[in-house]
């Protein structure tokens, strides 16, 4: 097989950086959208070449005899029907975070494809940015020595009425937590390679917000391996300005990220300033998800073990409920009681 033949469902905000990327892609190439929106349809037909176009997934994955992957950008809600058109045809999947909006959702449709035996990868593209991979390195040299604790802080007034924006945040539960905060928490267990034991969080939404539920996280999280993370994140910062910074005190310095696509720095212990840290060039939205494409390339045409799988997700989607579950209940809790206990789960996170 020379190119991957990917059909496309989801012709949105996040579908778009998608055509983008398969569009410059070597070994992948559209043959289908799919997307119940005429408008979306024609505007990607415009923008990324004419292809045959279905109002869903199903659809595209019926009429079509020859597909060897699909990719899902549409919303998280009711993915159920089109993997399980994918398992029927045995096509490999690559979902949008978040598989799902509840553990135990996510959790039958990671069973669905592992029973079919297709490769279900999601979306988690800020773990293939150059600042990620570069935090990963100094970690791993022990530049500023061994992490300890952490403190990630992400403020953003994100207008939700906004025309270029998705409207289904504005009325689900937990929005933030769902659609944001999945992204910071995948990372911290990525790059602090431990898994996450303990939250005590509370969510809340600020008086002027226009999202029905919280758009405020707050949340201390225990891992494994020690570590101790601080976590605040909102959508309707006072402030429209957005600010980041995700910060890691180890036992010789801190290292620093200052903006949620690059700005990464370090000081040792008793530096006066910080140092930068030179990182690869990047364009915003596509550098990154190029990235994970070419692993999902590589996994299905190579032979590489498959990364972001559905299994290690439902743990990052566990961080998620379990800050819901502790704010809800006003307790600390344990993160392996918001997963499904009876399929082993927790023993087989990659
Ligand atoms: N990884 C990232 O950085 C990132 C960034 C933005 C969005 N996302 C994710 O991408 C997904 C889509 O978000 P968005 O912002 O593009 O939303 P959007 O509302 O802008 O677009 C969704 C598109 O999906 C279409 N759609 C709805 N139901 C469909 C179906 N059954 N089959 C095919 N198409 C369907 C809609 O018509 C719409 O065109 C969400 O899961 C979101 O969390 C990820």
């Amino acid at each position: 097989m020379s190119k991957l033949r990917v059909v496309l469902a989801g012709l949105g905000v996040r579908g778009r950086h998608w055509a983008e990327v398969l569009v410059r892609s070597p070994r992948c190439e559209i043959v289908a959208y799919a997307d119940p929106n005429p408008e979306a349809v024609a505007r990607a037909q415009a923008q990324y070449g004419q292809h045959p176009a279905f109002a869903s997934a199903e659809e595209a994955l019926n009429a079509l005899p020859a597909v060897d992957a699909l990719i899902l950008a549409n919303p998280p809600i009711g993915r159920e029907k089109q993997l399980s058109a994918a398992c029927a045809r045995k096509v490999p999947v690559l979902v949008e975070k978040p598989l799902a909006l509840s553990v135990n959702e996510a959790a039958t449709l990671v069973k669905m494809a592992e029973s079919a035996g297709i490769p279900l990868m999601v979306g988690l593209n800020f773990r293939y940015l150059g600042v990620t991979l570069e935090t990963m390195r100094l970690l791993r040299d022990g530049v500023v020595g061994k992490a300890e604790f952490g403190r990630f802080t992400y403020e953003r007034y994100r207008d939700g009425n906004r025309p270029d924006l998705n409207k289904y945040p504005l009325t689900m539960d937990q929005p933030m937590l769902w659609e944001q905060s999945i992204h910071h928490f995948d990372l911290m267990r990525y790059v602090y390679g431990q898994e996450p034991v303990l939250v005590q969080a509370q969510t809340w939404n600020p008086s002027w917000s226009m999202y029905e539920s919280d758009t405020n996280v707050a949340a201390l999280f225990t891992f494994d391996g020690g570590m101790v993370a601080n976590y605040q994140g909102t959508w309707q910062s006072g402030w429209a300005e957005p600010r980041f910074e995700w910060r890691t005190d180890c036992t010789n310095g801190i290292l620093s990220q200052q903006h949620q696509f690059g700005e990464l720095h370090y000081a040792r212990h008793n530096d006066p300033a910080l140092t930068p840290v030179t990182l690869p060039p990047h364009e915003q939205w596509i550098t990154e998800t190029a990235g994970l494409l070419d692993a999902f390339t590589r996994s299905l045409l190579d032979g590489a073990p498959l990364q972001c799988s559905g299994r290690d997700h439902l743990m990052s989607l566990a961080m998620v409920e379990a800050c819901a579950v502790s704010s809800r209940e006003s307790r600390s809790v344990q993160i392996a009681s918001v997963l499904p206990s009876d399929d082993g789960i927790h023993d087989h996170i990659l």
